[in-house]
């Protein structure tokens, strides 16, 4: 019998519905794309961070494919044990010159996951002592759980700034006498799309001896001349930045990197729990992503990049149809405002009849009062896609009055 444990998951579950919290997977049965088919129905999609349409091409099927033809579907063990294969190896070096103008001697790290990146470079940091970290309030969970862990493991000390408030992080910053400091912060915010003040928080980096941990997550792939991420787009280099960028989402398949000075991945490799009691990425993953950024750099992916641009320029002069607060953004992230829970779902639930598929947002992902739509754009939309997603929102918000 397991009562105790029965009552507290009512009780749990019963809290969670009061609040308009409960949340429910949708089963997709068609790839990626303009069109999904979600539970049974055919939706146009604004829901997924593969954001060049790229999770579907016909050459990264052939790249995953032929990477499972010579390298295996599976890497067998963890990297240090023996699932480091040149796959990865090869993905590693095309990384580490993504970014080898932006970051000084850079060398990369692949990884399962960013959420696991994160983690792995903020303890693995966090392990030699008198930290202080400094996290921007509006960081991904991943982020904040990292953080957590470095609190717990290292007794690292913790500073929320508020969103990319740099003279609140400076004032800060400059009371504070802990010789190993952190700033942490998504490039691209992914609930709000907008950017942090990368070319102010490396600045102020310097200037205090700090590490710069930017999370790349909705940068890499899309921003930059060469597609390479933020700090190809922002012309930035320094020897302060730690950086992640995922292949998950511009990318279309999946895992994480690090890249960064190589002593701090020489650390990274000593010191990472989530690295070394994990099994690696399969190889044919690697294989793929390394296909997917030569193909983002292409001119095929630089045409992809552009549309995109476009379109976002396209939703940022159509979306002052509504009276809901559209967040300013120039990122392929595009945030409408609705406030509470119920609403949000309510406004979900009606796109979703009208055959477009917008998902909700809710805390605590994002803060209270503030549940939104998080309207993603991608390469494979076109224009006619926002003009119907902008008719069919206008008539639903003068129907809820
Ligand atoms: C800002 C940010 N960082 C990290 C992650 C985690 O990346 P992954 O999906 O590869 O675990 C996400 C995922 O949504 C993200 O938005």
């Amino acid at each position: 019998m397991i009562d105790p444990w029965l009552e507290a998951l009512d009780q749990a579950n019963h809290h969670l519905h009061q609040q308009g919290l409960i949340r429910q997977l949708k089963l997709r049965s068609s790839p990626n794309g303009p069109f999904v088919d979600i539970n049974g129905s055919q939706l146009l999609s604004f829901s997924s961070n593969d954001y060049l349409g790229l999770s579907n091409h016909p050459l990264l099927k052939k790249a995953m494919a032929e990477g499972a033809d010579i390298y295996g579907t599976g890497s067998g063990a963890s990297a240090l044990i023996s699932g480091h294969s040149t796959a990865h190896h090869l993905l590693e070096n095309r990384l580490a010159q993504t970014q080898s103008l932006h970051i000084p001697n850079v060398a990369t790290c692949f990884i399962n996951t960013g959420f696991m990146a994160n983690m792995a470079m903020i303890t693995a940091l966090a392990s030699l002592g008198n930290i202080s970290i400094y996290s921007d309030t509006l960081n991904h969970a991943s982020i904040i759980d990292g953080i957590r862990m470095a609190k717990v493991q290292s007794q690292a000390q913790v500073f929320v700034y508020p969103h990319n408030d740099v003279e609140t992080l400076q004032a800060l910053l400059t009371q504070d006498p802990c010789p190993h400091k952190l700033i942490v912060t998504d490039s691209v915010f992914s609930m709000d799309g907008d950017f942090a003040p990368i070319q102010q928080l490396v600045k102020i980096a310097e200037q205090h001896q700090a590490l710069l941990f930017l999370d790349d997550a909705h940068g890499f792939g899309i921003f930059g001349k060469n597609g390479h991420g933020c700090l190809e787009h922002f012309d930035i280099c320094s020897p302060n930045i730690i950086y992640m960028g995922t292949l998950g989402k511009a990318v279309g398949v999946s895992g994480a990197f690090i890249a960064a000075q190589k002593f701090w991945i020489e650390w990274l490799i000593q010191k990472s729990r989530p690295i070394i009691y994990s099994t690696s990425p399969s190889p044919a993953i690697a294989h793929t992503a390394l296909k997917s950024i030569e193909l983002i750099k292409s001119e095929e992916g630089l045409n992809k990049r552009m549309h995109l641009f476009n379109l976002i320029s396209y939703w940022n002069q159509r979306s002052n149809f509504t009276p809901w607060h559209v967040l300013p953004s120039s990122s392929a992230i595009q945030a409408l405002i609705i406030g509470t829970n119920n609403k949000v779902m309510e406004v979900s639930k009606s796109l979703h009849h009208s055959g477009i598929w917008v998902p909700a947002i809710r805390p605590p992902t994002v803060p209270e009062h503030t549940a939104r739509l998080r309207i993603t754009l991608n390469a494979d939309h076109s224009f006619a896609h926002i003009d119907l997603l902008v008719d069919a929102l206008s008539k639903i918000e003068s129907n809820l009055g």
